[in-house]
């Protein structure tokens, strides 16, 4: 297992649209337990492909307290959307120290490959369901903060470079 680089906004290869998995075999199996590492480390609650640079539909969550429920999402789709719409504060490792409130649907039914590459399907509310949600918007090429105003966007972009500049 290693610990990762995290691609930070506002770098341009977090708005690489990821490919789906082929075949889930020991090299994703790798990636998943890579990945897991890395967001442990963070520390996080969910980490996607795309943040590692690496551009296939792979993420990874653990939103328990005890932070032993690894959740892995192979070539996720979201089945359907429940009807209510709710809004909470989102952070994302790839934009530290950035916390905003975005709105969503507060249900989400998903389904995806484990890493034995078995299909499953989830339901799922709250942090989780946000969380499904986000890592996905990854895998598009999204990141949470192009759901905030120009203005905010800018300024967080900003405030990412100038980070960059003193870390470097
Ligand atoms: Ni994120």
């Amino acid at each position: 297992m290693a610990v990762l680089d995290i691609l930070r906004y506002p770098d341009q290869r977090l708005h690489t649209v990821a490919r789906r998995v082929e075949h889930v075999d020991d090299r994703i199996r790798k990636l998943v337990s890579d990945m897991a590492q890395t967001m442990y480390d963070a520390p996080g609650v969910g980490l996607a492909a795309t943040q590692v640079n690496v551009h296939e539909r792979v993420i990874v969550i653990d939103v328990s307290e005890t932070k032993d429920r690894l959740q892995v999402f192979i070539n996720p789709e979201i089945v359907s959307y429940g009807d209510e719409r709710s809004v909470h504060e989102e952070g994302c490792l790839s934009v530290p120290g950035i916390y905003d409130e975005v709105e969503r649907p507060e249900q989400v039914t998903v389904r995806a490959l484990d890493e034995h590459g078995k299909s499953f399907t989830l339901s799922a509310d709250g942090l989780l369901a946000v969380c499904i949600q986000h890592e996905m918007d990854h895998l598009l090429g999204k990141v949470f903060v192009q759901y905030l105003s120009r203005l905010k966007q800018s300024r967080i972009r900003s405030k990412m470079l100038k980070l960059d500049r003193q870390t470097a």
